[in-house]
């Protein structure tokens, strides 16, 4: 890209205010990951119906997957979308899990108004400086910048939950002291994907972790957390995936109480990536197996969209407590 390109012009904002009112008000932003249209048109409808501010997720598989330019100019199409759809929203556009400066670096010259820098794998000095880097090269052209620390386990390492290494609270205040990152995801029990606890019969979900994140709280006040790997796994859409011949039994998440709480604590940005997956498959294999002879992409995938909106306008209305604080 030749020229750099600022948020701004975009009709984006940057996370900072929307986390300050978050904290403030006992309440998490929700960050969706998107791909495709139809999960971009589902996250403006439903936000814009509950008014709720948003999070636009872009990993760095999506930006391969759905290019730089277009990604752009469809979060450009979202605010205006969002508009057209009455009064507009807050929006960021935000890079999930960035794993070098000069991802981070393309992505603030390209439009992103946020960031996320992952060093949490790094030795924790290696970490402090990566994430200062990233930081000094944001803040001047006022992108917000996220960091990490304490390893999520993920069903890709074949590992589950007990087996991450949750956040030291003592290290969490050093490392915003010495990187002045402006927020900072931690390790308190969740992870990523639809396998995030393997339970033996007739066990339930252990809790996550709410005394690492008090200490936390204690040690930063006022310091916005970030929670990722908070899907819920929705069990009515794995069930749909296995009754239209998916395969996907053992799957389970957060519990939805368990949210509700961490929201209402520091926790003012949780991330969903997987629910939405989740309910994307489920309705385009009950539609399929319903409409073996349909081929048209818009009736499976308008399914799929119109589910992705119930699903959405839940978890801010009753999941997050975002709905009408846009
Ligand atoms: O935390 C990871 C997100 O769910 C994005 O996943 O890298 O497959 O796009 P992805
Ligand atoms: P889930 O896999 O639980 O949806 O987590 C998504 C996430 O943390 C994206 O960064
Ligand atoms: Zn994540």
């Amino acid at each position: 890209m030749s020229k750099a390109v600022s948020y701004k012009d975009l009709g984006l904002v940057n996370s900072r205010e929307l986390f300050r009112s978050a904290v403030a008000g006992g309440y998490a932003i929700p960050a969706y990951n998107f791909n495709n249209l139809e999960q971009l048109q589902a996250i403006v409808t439903a936000c814009s119906e509950t008014r709720s501010p948003v999070i636009l997720q872009v990993s760095k598989g999506a930006r391969n997957y759905a290019n730089e330019t277009m990604l752009r100019y469809m979060a450009m199409g979202a605010v205006e979308m969002a508009r057209e759809m009455g009064g507009g929203l807050p929006i960021v556009l935000h890079l999930d899990h960035g794993d070098s400066f000069e991802l981070c670096q393309s992505c603030i010259d390209s439009g992103f108004s946020s960031v996320m820098i992952d060093g949490s794998h790094l030795p924790y000095d290696e970490n402090v400086a990566l994430t200062r880097k990233v930081v000094e090269y944001a803040h001047q052209y006022d992108v917000t910048v996220e960091g990490e620390l304490g390893v999520l386990a993920g069903i890709e390492d074949d590992v589950v939950a007990e087996k991450s290494t949750y956040t030291q609270p003592d290290e969490d205040e050093d490392f915003v002291k010495k990187t002045s990152v402006d927020s900072l995801a931690i390790s308190i029990g969740t992870s990523h994907g639809a396998y995030k606890f393997k339970l033996k019969e007739g066990e339930s979900v252990p809790p996550l972790r709410f005394d690492i994140l008090e200490e936390v709280e204690q040690r930063i006040p006022g310091f916005p957390i970030v929670l990722h790997g908070a899907s819920s796994v929705v069990p009515a859409y794995v069930a749909l995936i296995n009754q239209y011949g998916g395969q996907m039994d053992g799957a389970v998440g957060v519990p939805e109480d368990q949210l509700r709480r961490a929201a209402k604590s520091a926790v003012c940005k949780i991330n969903i990536d997987s629910d939405g997956r989740l309910a994307v498959t489920a309705k385009i294999r009950e539609f399929l197996a319903n409409n073996p002879s349909e081929f048209d992409p818009r009736k499976y995938l308008g399914a799929a969209r119109s589910e992705l909106v119930t699903l959405i306008k839940n978890k801010n209305e009753a999941v997050l407590g975002s709905a009408g604080k846009a």
